[in-house]
């Protein structure tokens, strides 16, 4: 795959994706317009739409036909509707306390804490609403929708993001070890990765396969990194770029992958990380394309 080939179809699934997302809330209701209205403002612009993309990806990198991948978009677009919240909860002054977010003030800045919790609420719920709406739709089955609520679930839960948040929180202003940072970012970062790697090869009909399983040691594994590139970025990045302010982790007193191991530590492990998630990738048929993103996830600088 070339360089502009990957472009072209990164670009297409940013598109689609976006496309889902401008209506994927339906219109607000009269009454409760502003929920509505902060969680549309949250879900637009800005995001790579990352776990969306892999849920689509890993559909058919498991054997979902390129044509007929788009007909999942809906339930991949459930996993940006859950990042997008506990983004929008994360930038809280009770939690991150953070103004900008995407480039534009962040939710509670434009809209008011309240609201902002709020919208986040309902884009958690709206997402197992979709799921169970396209197996009520035939798109999959009530099985196949019973899985991917199971994986999405568990992985926005107690033992999965809320539970790397809750460690985050409580290791504010203490030096926490490197065993604890990386609980807290599989938790926080990595279980939704994972949860996205895993619902697309629950739509290709793979559970607790080898495959499946294979996916889920990938995912771990671009999880981690994807932290450690976002705990550098938070140190050497720029806000035009990322759209979030710089400094932050710091500011909070927060352990991150830099405060342990030092910048050149971090991105000596972040790369040998991504050494590790491109061998796994190997198992996998149609892999070109999911072997360039990994690789230029290591690399963004957004
Ligand atoms: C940021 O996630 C928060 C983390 C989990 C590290 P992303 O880097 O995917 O943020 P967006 O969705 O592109 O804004
Ligand atoms: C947030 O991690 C992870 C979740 C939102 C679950 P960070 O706090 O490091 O994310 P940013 O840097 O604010 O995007
Ligand atoms: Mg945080
Ligand atoms: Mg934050
Ligand atoms: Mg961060």
């Amino acid at each position: 795959m070339t360089d502009i080939e990957f472009k072209q179809k990164l670009e297409n699934y940013q598109t689609r994706i976006n496309e889902c997302l401008s209506t994927i809330l339906g219109k607000p209701l009269e009454k409760s317009e502003s929920a509505t209205e902060a969680a549309y403002y949250s879900l637009e612009c800005g995001g790579k739409r990352i776990r969306p993309l892999l849920v689509l990806e890993f559909a058919y990198i498991c054997g979902v036909p390129e044509e007929k991948v788009w007909d999942y978009l809906p339930i991949a677009c459930t996993t940006e509707l859950i990042h997008t919240y506990s983004l929008i909860h994360d930038d809280l002054p009770c939690m991150d306390n953070d103004d900008f977010r995407r480039g534009k003030l962040s939710c509670h800045k434009q809209y008011g804490e309240d609201i902002a919790l709020l919208a986040g609420d309902a884009l958690n719920t709206k997402a197992f609403e979709i799921i169970s709406n396209e197996a009520i739709n035939n798109v999959v089955s009530f099985e196949t929708a019973c899985r991917l609520i199971n994986i999405l679930s568990s992985a926005a839960g107690f033992k999965g993001m809320v539970g790397g948040q809750v460690i985050d929180l409580q290791s504010e202003g203490r030096q926490i070890d490197i065993d604890t940072l990386t609980l807290l970012q599989s938790g926080k970062t990595g279980a939704m990765i994972t949860a996205a790697c895993l619902m697309g090869c629950a739509i290709a009909g793979e559970y607790n396969s080898r495959i499946y399983a294979d996916a889920a040691h990938y995912s771990a594994l671009l999880g981690r990194t994807f932290q450690i590139v976002d705990d550098i970025l938070d140190v050497t990045g720029d806000f035009e770029s990322l759209g979030k302010p710089i400094g932050s982790d710091a500011q909070q007193g927060k352990s991150t992958f830099v405060s342990l191991l030092g910048l050149e530590g971090a991105k000596e492990q972040a790369e040998n990380l991504t050494n590790q998630s491109l061998a796994m990738l190997e198992n996998f048929k149609n892999n070109e394309f999911i072997k360039m993103l990994t690789q230029k996830l290591l690399n963004r600088s957004y």
